[in-house]
């Protein structure tokens, strides 16, 4: 009876072992199977000059880029949908090839058919055993975005501050907060925090939404950690508001509200000097930090 036991479990075991396993071998994108079997020849051919073969970053081109192609084997994944501290999931990993890394080294591998880029997700995931052993972690939800007003965008800029966002991307988001120069990333290199007023695209994809997304799952191996429970949904829309208009330079209809607002009487509220002419949300955060008052 003990043997028949002992047998049963291991079977159970064992089977266990290989589900886990085949799935990492797999990959489920976009209602497509992807495999790692098939997915190492394009991996060498498109990936390995960079990312290297063995999946390190420590490929042929690598000395020349800066950032420095991600170590695969590390799995730690700047775009997920997933929680801080979680593997991505396979949508997460073959949408971040459909997009690229715009800013860096990191094309945008929509040339390449679907089904090669599935393969590839499949392929990539074999790098780390994480990958086999937890799996991904479960999708954050976005919130319904909420309207763009100018009151919005001024309470955003609170956010801003509260939040300290300020400390490394400075009060007008330009990247030069105090601690800006002192970052480092999870392999020690200098990590630069975004500047917003270049209007470059954000890596992790450019709507609002995954621009909230960003802020609440955070940019694992970089000092940009997840704000999921530091403000409510309401405020994380506001602060989203907000930043898109430290990006002044774009067109955006955050920028045409808060154009907009301004030409109205100045808010009493947003007024210390009332012979001052009324500032921008950005002007006023810095006025805050000047004097004090967060
Ligand atoms: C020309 C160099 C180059 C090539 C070729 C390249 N990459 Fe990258 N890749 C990079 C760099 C640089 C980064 C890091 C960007 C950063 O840290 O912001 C990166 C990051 C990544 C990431 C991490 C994304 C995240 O969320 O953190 C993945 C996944 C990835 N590459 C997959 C691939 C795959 C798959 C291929 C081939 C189809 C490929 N890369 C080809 C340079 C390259
Ligand atoms: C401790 C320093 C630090 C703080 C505080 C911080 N960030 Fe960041 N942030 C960074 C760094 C560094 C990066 C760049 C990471 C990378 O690309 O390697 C970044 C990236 C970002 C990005 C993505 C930019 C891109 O290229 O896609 C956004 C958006 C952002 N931060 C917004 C915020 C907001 C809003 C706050 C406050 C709630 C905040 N950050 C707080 C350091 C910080």
């Amino acid at each position: 009876m003990k043997i028949l036991l002992r047998f049963a479990l291991h079977v159970v075991v064992t089977s266990v072992g290989i589900s886990i396993s085949g799935y990492a071998q797999e990959s489920r994108v976009h209602g497509l199977t992807g495999h790692a079997s098939t997915g190492g020849d394009a991996f060498k051919r498109n990936c390995a000059g960079c990312h290297a073969a063995s999946g390190d970053g420590k490929g042929t081109f690598a000395p020349y880029l800066d950032p420095r192609p991600r170590d695969l084997t590390a799995a730690v994944y700047h775009c997920r949908s997933t929680p801080s501290g979680s593997l991505p999931t396979d949508d997460d990993l073959y949408d971040t090839m459909m997009r690229g890394i715009v800013t860096t080294a990191m094309p945008f591998w929509r040339p390449l058919p679907p089904q090669t880029r599935a393969d590839m997700v499949a392929y990539i995931k074999k790098f780390s055993p994480r990958f086999a052993s937890e799996g991904a972690g479960v999708p954050l939800t976005i919130p319904p975005e909420t309207q763009i007003t100018f009151d919005g965008i001024e309470q955003g800029a609170a956010v801003y501050q509260k939040l300290a966002c300020a400390s490394c991307h400075g009060a007008k988001g330009h990247g030069d907060g105090p601690n800006a120069d002192t970052l480092t990333d999870i392999k020690h290199r200098p990590d630069a925090p975004y500047d917003f007023t270049v209007t470059a695209r954000f890596k992790c994809g450019a709507t609002n939404q995954e621009l909230y997304r960003t802020m609440i799952t955070g940019m694992d191996g970089t000092p940009m950690k997840s704000y999921a429970q530091s403000a409510t949904p309401d405020e994380m829309w506001q602060l989203v508001h907000f930043v898109r208009t430290l990006q002044a330079a774009r067109k955006s209809e955050e920028n045409r509200v808060l154009k907009a607002g301004r030409r109205k009487p100045a808010d009493e509220s947003m007024e210390i000097d009332p012979k001052s002419k009324p500032r921008t949300p950005a002007e006023f955060a810095n006025s805050r930090i000047a004097s004090g008052t967060e």
